[in-house]
């Protein structure tokens, strides 16, 4: 599996660590940067790990800020991005199985590195579960699309 990841000068840190983890594990791993600790701004990281995905470079993306709320937001700008912006296990897991994530957001400055870890492990080892979740995400897209859904 490939993940592309990318965080802001907050996350920098934690970015370094998952990664070593996810290499551990045999993940192939893109990263987007940034690449120092020199104060920057994390819609560019989101916008470079957002464009791996939707292109399909890679299979999923994690995003890190100092809260995940920023890059999280961000990476949601754009078309086919689902980003879940989580801080516990449970919400990184359903954020897989009923909104069909394809990127996974949090900070440095909510989560230590142990949990960051979990959160990580739970969204890429859970499924979606298609289904009626595959409906709602179709009407996320139909959001995005311009779309009026109030009488779907
Ligand atoms: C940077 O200071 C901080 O604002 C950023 O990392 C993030 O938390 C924004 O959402």
């Amino acid at each position: 599996m490939k993940i592309a990841i990318g965080s802001d000068h907050a996350a920098f840190d934690l970015k370094s660590i998952v990664i070593q983890y996810l290499e551990g594990k045999e993940f192939d791993v893109v990263d987007a940067g940034t690449f120092t600790k020199e104060s920057t701004h994390y819609p560019i990281y989101a916008q470079k790990v957002a464009r791996a995905v939707t292109s399909e470079e890679v299979d999923f993306g994690i995003l890190i800020c100092g809260t995940g709320v920023g890059i999280g937001i961000s990476a949601n700008k754009v078309p086919g991005i689902r980003a879940a912006i989580v801080s516990d296990t449970y919400s990184a897991r359903m954020a897989r199985a009923h909104n069909n994530a394809n990127v996974l957001a949090f900070g440095e400055r909510v989560v230590g590195p142990g949990l960051a870890i979990e959160l990580v492990d739970a969204f890429l080892e859970e499924p979606f579960q298609g289904g009626r979740h595959q409906t709602r995400v179709n009407l996320i897209s139909q959001i995005e699309a311009g779309d009026d859904i109030s009488s779907d």
